[in-house]
């Protein structure tokens, strides 16, 4: 690899009110590498990136870009100079279409020309292989189907240095490789990279230099064949921690959630049962119906036939808060857009679900809000200054834990956890996985739904696997193994094909 300098960070410091989120970090990345950035929630890996562009202007430090000192960046130069972010948080214009999206800031004469917006498009979705119509409207697409516009256009800009700040956490598997087969053709062509996840195996397979950060600062910068997922591990949460699945003490024979031949949009037919204390997994491919499910379980999308029945008896769900009322609830996948009220506080965040628990004859009770956020603070380790400050402020996956939190809050008897640990650091994974088994020990139960494989073999009792909207079969914890599940999941859709 080509060893040169692209650019150099020196002496970067970014204080907020109460954290220093970026201390005296000095940084090489290489010309044509691909530099990976970890390090726990709240670590600093976005402020960092973020002095890239002049959204984040260091109070002290630095920026060497191809042999040229800037004190710090602006929107306009860092573009000029070659450097393109995909940020954590999505920053597309909902009421544009795609090719006005891409093509923002762009403009050719004062008049807006729509035919050479989509030739852009197009050739920029085409680079990185997938089919997506330019006259679409932003606001009408997926998040997964909005980040590959982020993507797509970053690179339709004359890019040298490409960031992308956890780009996979709202991608599918599929749609993760067709990313990495765009960074393996901009690699070729010489592009550099920066790249921001927490899970491991992408790190491993992507990098080829990793540097950690934890607390702020800059702990090691080490080549990705020089080192293991545990010293990695070990390096970015500052002590030793063994990746492994708490243990489970309840077993009950009584069931907690039975559906019984439940038809939702499709017209499928879903039966199954989840018993008190356990917890029970969904895979499946992208589009197998999983989130589908899970929403009319809840009672956010309709089941046109079909009994759901919550401890024996049977309930009618017509809306959410049906869903609620019988003892459901459900963290959702989208988090970015169901999830939290970014301009209130994590109290109010973590309690708007069950702030009527927390009231007396109508009024709230404050004293009662506050504990109830910082048992959860505590228990998820949400890093922040005080349980009152803006949620805008956490990093992205405390922003995520606020989530979690909002319906742990609930307490619910039944638990839907869709994509949990999606943009969550490894330690937090940990304490997700303990807190989902001290909930199963309590007697309660929990539908998990992943596309982590290790998360949804090592936590689930069972497993239900779903195929194009079909129940495709189910496993017995003895009998569960990735092998058994993609298994199931061709033969299903062989037979769909036939
Ligand atoms: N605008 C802001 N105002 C106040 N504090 C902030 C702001 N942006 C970030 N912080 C704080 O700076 C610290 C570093 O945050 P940063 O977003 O860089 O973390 P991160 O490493 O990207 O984490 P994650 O993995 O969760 O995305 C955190 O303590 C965060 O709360
Ligand atoms: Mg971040």
């Amino acid at each position: 690899m080509d060893q040169k300098v692209i650019l150099s960070l020196q002496g970067l410091t970014k204080r907020y009110p109460g954290v220093i989120a970026n201390n005296n970090i000095n940084l090489d990345i290489y010309k044509g590498e691909i530099h990976t950035l970890v390090g726990e929630n709240g670590a600093g890996k976005s402020t960092l990136i973020k002095s890239l562009s002049g959204a984040v202007i260091p109070d002290e430090g630095k920026i060497i870009w191809e042999g040229l000192e800037y004190q710090h960046m602006n929107p306009k130069l860092s573009r000029e100079l070659g450097i393109e972010i995909v940020y954590q948080e999505l920053c597309l214009v909902d009421s544009l279409t795609v090719a006005e999206n891409i093509c923002l800031g762009e403009k050719k004469g004062s008049l807006v020309d729509y035919k050479y917006y989509n030739t852009v498009a197009k050739a920029a979705f085409h680079r990185i292989g997938i089919k997506m119509n330019p006259m679409k409207m932003v606001g009408d697409l997926t998040t997964a189907q909005q980040q590959l516009v982020e993507i797509a256009k970053a690179i339709s800009k004359g890019v040298k240095l490409l960031v992308l700040d956890e780009p996979t956490a709202p991608l599918t598997n599929e749609e993760i490789e067709g990313l990495f087969r765009v960074m393996t053709t901009l690699k070729e062509e010489g592009v550099t990279m920066i790249y921001i996840s927490h899970r491991m195996d992408e790190i491993f397979r992507v990098s080829d230099r990793i540097t950690v950060l934890r607390d702020g600062e800059s702990i090691k910068t080490i080549n990705t064949a020089d080192t293991n997922r545990s010293e990695l591990i070990n390096l970015m949460v500052g002590r030793q921690l063994t990746e492994s699945f708490p243990e489970r003490t309840y077993h009950s024979n009584e069931k907690m959630l039975e559906v019984e031949h439940a038809y939702g949009m499709g017209d499928s037919d879903i039966s199954l049962y989840i018993k008190k204390g356990e917890i029970v997994g969904l895979g499946g491919l992208l589009g197998a119906g999983r989130t589908e499910l899970a929403r009319m379980i809840y009672g956010a999308d309709p089941m046109q036939k079909g009994t759901v029945k919550i401890n024996g008896k049977e309930v009618y769900l017509k809306n959410t808060s049906n869903g609620i009322a019988a003892g459901i609830g459900l963290i959702p996948e989208d988090r970015k857009r169901q999830g939290v009220l970014l301009n209130f506080g994590i109290d109010w965040n973590t309690t708007i679900s069950c702030v009527k628990k927390l009231s007396h004859i109508g009024f709230m009770n404050f004293d009662k809000i506050a504990d109830v956020a910082k048992k959860y603070v505590n228990k998820l380790n949400i890093a922040a200054p005080n349980i009152s400050v803006k949620v805008e402020s956490l990093s992205g996956g405390n922003q995520q834990k606020v989530v979690l939190a909002k319906t742990l809050a609930t307490e619910s008897n039944l638990l839907i956890f869709d994509e949990p640990t999606r943009g969550i650091d490894v330690g937090a994974k940990q304490e997700i996985y303990h807190i989902m088994a001290d909930i199963a020990n309590e007697g309660k139960s929990i539908l998990l739904i992943s596309s982590d494989m290790e998360e949804l073999l090592g936590m689930s009792d069972r497993i239900y696997i779903l195929a194009e909207g079909r129940m495709a079969g189910c496993l017995e914890k003895g009998e569960i193994s990735q092998v058994r599940i993609m298994e199931m999941i061709s033969n299903a859709m062989e037979e769909e094909k036939r």
